[in-house]
């Protein structure tokens, strides 16, 4: 496959976090994810951190396909449960990426306890051919409330309130969410490196 100097490589399979990112820099780059290559293998995420499962992932999908290709490893760290569910936030309802119950179990392991303080964390990592350029990370503070609300977003967005807000980043939209979210913070600092790198 010849090289797109324009196209952006997401090595994702969730099309939400697609979707963010397209909103975000769509006008820079043809963003597309792995949905778009079906022979791609699946990348087992095996690393214990962000970071090692964005790299893991950058550098498979790297080694496949031409250009440019950029992952994203994030999640939920809360501090009463110690940082859980972290880098396992996909699946920790008991069920891969089913959001429905990963956000029932938060709602159950955090009934009844005041200090709610959470955070999402995002590390995004640039790779060409194999190696990695660069990575990147961003967090954005924030709550977890009692009851989801709000239809936006996906994920534990219903249940999350960043800070300087009371409703949830589902109530309060795309564009309220990525100008302050870890992912719309990480994504900043890409475009500033490939700015830079012209
Ligand atoms: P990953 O695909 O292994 O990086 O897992 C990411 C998981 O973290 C998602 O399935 C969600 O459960 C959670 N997550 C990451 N970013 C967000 C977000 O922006 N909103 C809500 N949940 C998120």
């Amino acid at each position: 496959m010849d090289e797109d100097p324009n196209r952006l490589v997401i090595a994702t399979r969730n099309a939400h976090k697609t979707q963010e990112i397209r909103e975000m820099i769509g006008d820079c780059f043809e963003v597309v994810d792995v949905t778009a290559f079906p022979d791609l293998p699946e990348v087992e995420e095996t690393g214990t951190t962000f970071l090692e499962n964005a790299t893991l992932k950058a550098l498979a999908i790297s080694r496949e396909l031409e250009g440019l290709v950029l992952s994203d490893d994030s999640g939920l760290e809360v501090d009463a449960l110690d940082g859980r569910p972290g880098v396992w936030s996909s699946s920790f309802g008991g069920e891969e990426g089913n959001h429905a119950k990963n956000n029932e179990r938060m709602m159950r392991e955090m009934a009844g306890i005041a200090e709610r303080s959470a955070r999402f964390r995002c590390v995004m990592v640039l790779a060409r051919g194999g190696e990695v350029l660069a990575h990147f990370d961003g967090s954005v503070e924030g709550r977890i409330l009692d009851e989801p609300s709000g239809a936006g977003g996906f994920g534990y967005d219903p249940l999350f309130a960043p800070e300087g807000h009371d409703r949830s980043f589902a109530e309060l939209g795309a564009e309220v969410k990525n100008g302050m979210s870890h992912r719309g913070r990480a994504l900043a600092k890409v475009v500033a490196w490939l700015g830079d790198k012209g």
